[in-house]
This record gives C-alpha cells, sequence and structure tokens, in this order.
C-alpha cells in the first residue's frame, strides 16, 4: 500500500466531481495532495470528503487557475514550499448543453473556451513546465466521451474536449525525447462520483478507479482498463499513438 508515500501531486479541478475523488485515490496511497481552490465552501466540501483517510496530506491554496497572475503565484508557492512536483493532474471544465451551436451566445461560447481550454493552458504551462525543468514527472489530462462523440446541442463541448484531447497529444509529442511522461485518461462512460449517489450503473467507474488509473505505470493502466472497465474507460495513452523513446 502507500505507494505515493512521498509523493507530490497537484490536482487542478480537485473540487470537481471526478476530481475529489482523485484527490481521495491519491490520499488514501499516501501521497502529498495540493489542489488550488478558488472557494471556501468546494475546500470545504473536499476536505469533509477525505476527512477519515489517515494517509497522505491534503494541502489547499486559494488560486484562480484561470487568471494568470494567480496561478503563477500558485506554481512558485508549490515550487518553494514543496520543491517538486511528480505528478499534475488536470481535471477541469464542465459539461454545455442546450443550444445547437448556430444559436448559441457569444458569452457562453467565450465561458466554455475559459472554463475547459483556457485553464487547461494555463495550468498546464505553469506545471508541466516544472516537470519538464526537473526532466520527469508525469502529466494527466482528464477527458470524456464528447472528445470522440457529438452531440446535438451539447456540440460546444465536443469541441472543447477534442480541442483538449489534440493538446495532450501535442504534448506528449513535444515530451517525447525527455522523462517526463503525458498521457490523457478518456473516460466514456458517466463516472459514479459522490453527488450521482445511487443513479448509477455497476459498470461505471468511481472516481476513485480513475486515481488509480491516472498513478499507474502504462503497463498497469492498460491491464487495469481491460480487466475492469472494458466498456467504460479507454486510456488514450499518448504512448499507444505516439511510441514513447523512454520506457517509463
Ligand atoms: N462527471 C462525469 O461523469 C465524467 C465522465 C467522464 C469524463 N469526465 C471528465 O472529468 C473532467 C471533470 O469533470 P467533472 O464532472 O468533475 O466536472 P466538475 O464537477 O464541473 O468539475 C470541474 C472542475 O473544474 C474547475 N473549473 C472549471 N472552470 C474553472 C475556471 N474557470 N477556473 C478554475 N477552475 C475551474 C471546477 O472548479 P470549482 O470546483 O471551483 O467549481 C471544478 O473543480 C472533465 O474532463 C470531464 O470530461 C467526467
Amino acid at each position: 500500500m502507500d505507494q505515493l508515500e512521498g509523493k507530490n501531486i497537484v490536482v487542478a479541478g480537485g473540487t470537481g466531481r471526478v476530481g475529489e475523488g482523485l484527490v481521495r485515490s491519491f490520499l488514501s496511497e499516501g501521497a502529498q495532495v495540493i489542489v488550488p481552490v478558488r472557494s471556501t465552501s468546494k475546500e470545504q466540501r473536499l476536505r469533509s470528503y477525505v476527512e477519515g483517510i489517515e494517509t497522505g496530506r491534503l494541502i489547499c491554496l486559494p488560486t484562480h487557475i484561470g487568471e494568470e497572475g494567480s496561478i503563477q503565484a500558485f506554481r512558485n508557492r508549490v515550487l518553494e514550499e514543496y520543491e517538486r512536483v511528480d505528478m499534475a493532474v488536470a481535471c477541469l471544465g464542465g459539461w454545455y448543453y442546450g443550444y445547437p451551436l448556430h444559436r448559441m451566445p457569444y458569452g457562453d461560447w467565450q465561458m466554455i473556451l475559459h472554463d475547459n481550454l483556457n485553464t487547461h493552458f494555463l495550468f498546464m504551462k505553469n506545471f508541466l513546465s516544472i516537470l519538464h525543468d526537473q526532466n520527469d514527472g508525469q502529466f494527466v489530462m482528464i477527458n470524456g466521451s464528447p472528445s470522440e462523440m457529438i452531440i446535438p446541442e451539447e456540440g460546444a463541448t465536443s469541441i472543447v474536449a477534442a480541442a483538449q484531447a489534440m493538446m495532450s497529444r501535442a504534448l506528449a509529442e513535444e515530451a517525447k525525447t525527455t522523462h517526463v511522461r503525458v498521457y490523457s485518461v478518456t473516460v466514456y462512460n458517466p463516472v459514479r462520483t459522490r453527488d450521482r449517489g445511487q443513479t448509477v450503473m455497476p459498470d461505471w467507474p468511481t472516481a476513485e478507479d480513475l486515481g488509480t488509473i491516472s498513478s499507474s505505470s502504462s503497463q498497469a493502466r492498460r491491464r487495469i482498463s481491460s480487466r475492469r472497465f472494458t466498456r467504460s474507460i479507454r486510456s488514450t495513452t499518448s504512448e499507444r499513438r505516439h511510441p514513447r523513446t523512454v520506457p517509463q
């Protein structure tokens, strides 16, 4: 157990429905988990969700990921106080539905670009650069079925999810000759998050399962995915599409 003991893991979106499960999973494995938080009520909600876990340590730092100055200050503080980052996970964004694209208000378009892409860019720029400076660590992007599937009146969600998937592929390509590992975990079913309660199907993964998958080696990721989530999860790892030069 405690396979992540001594590791520093930053989870952007750690106060979200899926993100809180990732945080819980990493703490259970003994990691020090650092979460940027923009609301005290969300921080309290996360803290109460993990309070029974005796391993690991949760650190919440007030941050607005979508603001360049704030995420830079967060980056500096993490480096000053914790010195290195072993894993950075982006579990950001929201679902958008209700309009065909040609009726969608421009303000909504700007909002979804900001929440689902700008946040990813700013987090990646600030934290993947740490991994590159260390020439070590893993960067994980959580994504969903809209990255490959289109539903009418939810088109905006698919556009940003597809862009996010392409971002992870570009980042993986750029990290190819380094010891930095970049991949996305794409979840094709809904996740059994806390807020769904009993309204779930047995073959949906839990948010904690995604934590286990995110922190596993590439071999273990494939093994877990095929054993337990054959239809639920496909780990669109960078290494499948772009064989890495550095073995994990
Ligand atoms: N939920 C599912 O069933 C499911 C299924 C498959 C895949 N996924 C994937 O999981 C990922 C997360 O989804 P989720 O359901 O956990 O979403 P969520 O509950 O809405 O959480 C999104 C997180 O992103 C943060 N965020 C959004 N916009 C932001 C902004 N402008 N500035 C700072 N933080 C911002 C939120 O911060 P706050 O907490 O402060 O609001 C929250 O922590 C997505 O990539 C999604 O495709 C989810």
